[in-house]
């Protein structure tokens, strides 16, 4: 069964993306077939990874808004059992563009059911907000990891955070871990 583990925190520059590139690389190196969903519209994850976000065939943004088949999407690094749905910049104004869409928390929870089991983990690196994209990403994980700075003032966002996922737990994904 794979496990989805999305990267979470309001916060920018937190290391969110570096946590996802290497918790996923690390995966990879024992074995574990891994997928990493680039979710922020900018892309550092896809850059890490040595693939240019705007020579992308298909991102993540596709796969929000047109309906784009995951398999389309996904492109194998350059690291074994390691790929990437790349991002886009477009992917930023996708939250408008699915204002009036039904249903629209569960678009990248019924794409990822379409993956069968070609993956041990899925791990998605979440935008630096709390918007439609990061709902999507918790509706369809299993769990959720927190990068945080040791410092005081990070205490108020991860608070807003935790009361997110709570609420998220109550209405959408009720298995969603912490
Ligand atoms: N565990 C860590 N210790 C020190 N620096 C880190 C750590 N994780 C990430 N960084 C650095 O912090 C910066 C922001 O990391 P990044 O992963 O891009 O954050 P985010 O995705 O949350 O915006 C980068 O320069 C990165 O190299
Ligand atoms: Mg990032």
């Amino acid at each position: 069964m794979v496990k989805v583990i999305s990267i979470a925190n309001r916060k920018g520059g937190v290391g969110k993306t570096t946590t996802a590139v290497n918790i996923a690389t690390a995966m990879a190196a024992i074995g574990k077939n891994v997928l990493i969903l680039d979710m922020d519209p900018q892309g550092n994850a896809t850059t890490s990874l040595g693939i240019n976000k705007n020579k992308c065939l298909f991102s993540t943004y596709d796969l929000m808004i047109s309906n784009c088949k995951i398999e389309d999407a996904i492109i194998k690094t350059d690291i074994k059992k390691f790929d990437i749905l790349p991002s886009a910049p477009a992917l930023a104004a996708a939250e408008i563009e699915l204002s009036d869409v039904d249903k629209r928390e569960y678009i990248l929870k019924n794409a990822l059911n379409t993956l069968d089991n070609k993956y041990d983990y899925v791990l998605i690196d979440c935008p630096p907000s709390l918007n439609l994209i990061t709902l999507n990403a918790l509706v369809s994980s299993d769990s959720v990891i927190v990068p945080l700075q040791s410092e005081f003032l990070a205490l108020e966002g991860l608070a807003d955070l935790v009361k997110n996922i709570n609420t998220i737990k109550r209405n959408f994904n009720p298995k969603l871990e912490i």
